[in-house]
């Protein structure tokens, strides 16, 4: 597998990320690039459609956060806002959506006018005054961020002391378990992609230990950490391609070259209907959530 290529700025954000970690974990390693130009008004609205199983997890991890009428709350990476439109029916309209894509956060103030929504980055949050949050959620979001210390530190500068911040999030010891791992890296190793993939996997999961690291290190105290197992079924191999492609807006087929994207958008649909049982196409994936206070 060709090496990772790597711009200066990504690169940057690594050695940062790395650097603030301890022994071992302080080596850079070559984490796969996450672009923000791959969405499109289409992915953003086959998201909105698919994305039940973000929704509820979601829901799920709200539900650790504990969130109370009236709090301030901010949701990072709020794609079309369907998680912050539900948080708003608990705590009143103070929740605000960030995200990168525009498309998505245009959908999301269409769903949701009551609710502020801006584009933005969770490394970037100078729209918000220090301490203007009694709470934060990321989900389905951390492993897409390529700075994860400066995300971390952000986050702690708008939320309140004793403000609590919830994520789900992939983690990359779990990384290879899941059915899209499964099915895609071993594509990947095969002609035509073996010569062109430009890298192997489509977000920069942290490790655990990584996670609960820079977690400590922006002063968060760790207070629930769970293993989650997510089991859901497809009707058929183009619907599961759908739903990875959207919840990676654009950077699942993107590791490789355009012209070959019709052609491996069909051999991964192919393979997840090798997968066929009576129910559909059964999709597996592991990932972890946690939920911090800061001190
Ligand atoms: C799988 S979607 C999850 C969306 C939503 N939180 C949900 O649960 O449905 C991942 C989201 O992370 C966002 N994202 C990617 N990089 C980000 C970053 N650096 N900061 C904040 N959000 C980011 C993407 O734009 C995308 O909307």
């Amino acid at each position: 597998m060709p090496t990772i290529p790597s711009d200066s700025a990504s690169h940057q954000a690594r050695q940062r990320t790395n650097a603030l970690l301890p022994g071992r974990w302080n080596a850079v390693r070559e984490l796969p690039m996450v672009s923000h130009a791959h969405d499109n008004p289409e992915l953003a609205r086959t998201y909105d459609r698919v994305s039940d199983p973000q929704f509820e997890g979601g829901q799920r991890l709200v539900e650790g956060l504990a969130l109370e009428p009236g709090e301030r709350v901010l949701d990072v990476g709020c794609g079309t806002g369907r998680l912050a439109e539900w948080m708003a029916t608990r705590t009143g309209p103070n929740v605000v959506g960030v995200d990168p894509l525009p498309e998505r956060v245009a959908l999301a103030r269409q769903r949701a006018p009551n609710l502020r929504f801006e584009v933005a980055r969770a490394e970037e949050l100078g729209a918000f005054a220090d301490g203007s949050f009694d709470a934060a959620c990321l989900s389905a979001v951390f492993h897409w961020i390529e700075d994860k210390a400066r995300a971390l530190a952000e986050l702690a500068r708008v939320l309140r002391t004793g403000g609590r911040l919830g994520i789900t999030t992939r983690a990359a010891e779990l990384q290879r378990a899941g059915t899209l791992a499964e099915v895609l890296v071993p594509l990947l190793r095969r002609p035509p992609y073996r010569d062109h993939a430009t890298r192997e996997a489509s977000a920069c999961a942290a490790t655990l230990t990584e996670i609960v690291t820079l977690l400590q290190q922006a002063a968060f105290e760790l207070r629930e950490l769970h293993v989650i197992q997510r089991r859901r079924w497809h009707p058929h191999g183009e619907d599961a391609v759908d739903f990875y492609e959207s919840s990676a807006f654009g950077n699942l087929l993107s590791v490789v070259p355009e012209d070959l994207r019709p052609r491996i958008r069909a051999d991964l649909a192919a393979a997840f209907e090798t997968r066929r049982r009576p129910a559909g196409i059964p999709l597996l994936d592991y990932g972890v959530l946690l939920v911090a206070v800061h001190r």
